[in-house]
C-alpha cells in the first residue's frame, strides 16, 4: 500500500488559511461533521447549496478534505506516470470542479518542474477558486530559467466545458458524484463525456477520482463501460484491458478501489482526531483515460498484464491468494509474489511462479 504524507508546502498554505479566519477549533470540527453529513446522508441538499461558498464549511474542507484529496490525486498520478511517463509532458492542467485545488496542488508537486505549465481551475464556487488561487501561489515554484507556472481560474458550471488550448491533463476529483445524480436535471453524463472526448486535443488525459465507497465506486464502473461502448476513449488505468468491467456483473457486487496510508500532519490531526478520524488510511476509486484519437496514447491490450484488485486472503489448498483483474475477467491468483498488494500491476507468465510485479 502506498504511504504518503501531506506535502509540506500545502500544510503551510493550509495553516495560513486557518490563521485568516477567527473560528474556534470546536466550531471547525462541527463544520467538518456537517460536511460529512452533506456528502453522505444529506446529499439531496448538494444541488441547491454550494458549501464552498460558506466560509465555515470551506475552511473545514480546506483543513481535512483538501489534503486528503491532494494525497489521493498524488497516489493516482504517480502510479499513472510510471506506466505512461508521456503524460508528464503536458503543458496544460485543467482541474474541473477544482474546489480549493486539491488535484492542482498534487500536479504542481508531482509533475517535474522542468517546463512551463499552465493551470486552469474551474468551479461553480467563486469562494473556492479564490482560496485555490491563494494556496496555489503559496505552493508554486518561482519562475526559474524561463520556466513558468501560471494559474487561471474560471467560475463555470459543469457540464459547460472550458476551451482547451493544447493537450491537457484534466482532473475531475470528487466532482462527478456531485453533478451526476438523479436530481440534477439536464446533465446527461454520457453526453458530457462524448463532448469532452470531442473537445479535447489528442494526447490529453482525463483522471476521474471518486470516493472509495461502494455506491460511487460502482457508478464509476458503469461509467467505464459506457465510455468504452462510446468508442471515444482509451482506458489507461486502473484497468489493464479495453473490455467491459468484470465486477459489474459479480453477484456480491464488489467494486474496484484502492487504499493508501496517509500521514496527515498536525494541522489536519487537530481537527480530525476529536472526530475519531484517526485511521491514517484513505481509499478511492479512479479512472484514467485518453480520447481515442490519432496521436494519443493507447491503453494496454497485453492479456498477461493484470491489476491486483483485492487484499491477500487465505485460499484453500494454498498459502494465499489475491484477486486480479486480467483481460476483462476477475480471477483468483494463488501464491502471488511477495510484496503483492492491492493496486499493484502484475505481469503473469505461463505459470504462477513466473509472475512478476511491474
Ligand atoms: C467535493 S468537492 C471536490 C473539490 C476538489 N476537486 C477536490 O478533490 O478536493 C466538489 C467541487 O465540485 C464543485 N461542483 C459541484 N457541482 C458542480 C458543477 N455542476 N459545476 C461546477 N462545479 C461543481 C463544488 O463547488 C466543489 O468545489
Amino acid at each position: 500500500m502506498p504511504s504518503l504524507a501531506t506535502p509540506r508546502p500545502l500544510l503551510r498554505a493550509i495553516k495560513k488559511q486557518v490563521g485568516k479566519v477567527k473560528v474556534s477549533l470546536r466550531s471547525q470540527g462541527e463544520a467538518l461533521e456537517e460536511l460529512f453529513q452533506l456528502f453522505t446522508s444529506e446529499r439531496q441538499h448538494l444541488k441547491r447549496f454550494s458549501y464552498m461558498n460558506d466560509p465555515r464549511l470551506r475552511l473545514a474542507y480546506i483543513r481535512y478534505h483538501l489534503p486528503l484529496n491532494t494525497v489521493r490525486s498524488i497516489c493516482v498520478l504517480k502510479d499513472l506516470l510510471k506506466r505512461y511517463p508521456a503524460i508528464a509532458e503536458t503543458e496544460w492542467v485543467t482541474d474541473m470542479g477544482a474546489g480549493p485545488g486539491s488535484s492542482t496542488i498534487a500536479s504542481l508537486l508531482t509533475l517535474p518542474a522542468d517546463r512551463t505549465r499552465r493551470y486552469l481551475l474551474t468551479d461553480q464556487s467563486r469562494g473556492a477558486l479564490r482560496v485555490a488561487r491563494e494556496i496555489f501561489e503559496e505552493c508554486a515554484p518561482a519562475e526559474k530559467d524561463g520556466v513558468k507556472t501560471s494559474i487561471t481560474t474560471l467560475q463555470q458550471k459543469l457540464p459547460m466545458l472550458p476551451r482547451f488550448q493544447g493537450p491537457t491533463l484534466v482532473w475531475m476529483s470528487m466532482v462527478v458524484n456531485e453533478f451526476d445524480h438523479a436530481e440534477h436535471r439536464g446533465i446527461d453524463i454520457k453526453r458530457f463525456f462524448n463532448k469532452l472526448a470531442e473537445k479535447l486535443p489528442p494526447g490529453s488525459t482525463v483522471i476521474i477520482i471518486e470516493p472509495g465507497l461502494r455506491a460511487p465506486g460502482r457508478r464509476l464502473l458503469a461509467l467505464h463501460d459506457s465510455l468504452l461502448e462510446s468508442q471515444r476513449w482509451e482506458i489507461l488505468a486502473p484497468c489493464t484491458h479495453q473490455k467491459t468491467c468484470p465486477l459489474l456483473s459479480e453477484p456480491k457486487r464488489p467494486w474496484c478501489h484502492f487504499h493508501f496510508r496517509w500521514q496527515p500532519g498536525d494541522i489536519v490531526k487537530q481537527i480530525a482526531v476529536p472526530l475519531g478520524l484517526t485511521a491514517g488510511k484513505g481509499s478511492m476509486s479512479y479512472l484514467a483515460m485518453q480520447p481515442a484519437k490519432e496521436g494519443g496514447l493507447l491503453g494496454n491490450r497485453d492479456p498477461e498484464l493484470a491489476r491486483v484488485i483485492g487484499d491477500p486472503m487465505d485460499v484453500r489448498h494454498t498459502d494465499a491468494g489475491i484477486y486480479l483483474c486480467q483481460d476483462g475477467k476477475r480471477r483468483v491468483f494463488r501464491n502471488p509474489p511477495k510484496e503483492t498488494t492491492r493496486g499493484a500491476l502484475l505481469e503473469r507468465g505461463r505459470q504462477n511462479r513466473d509472475a512478476r510485479l511491474v
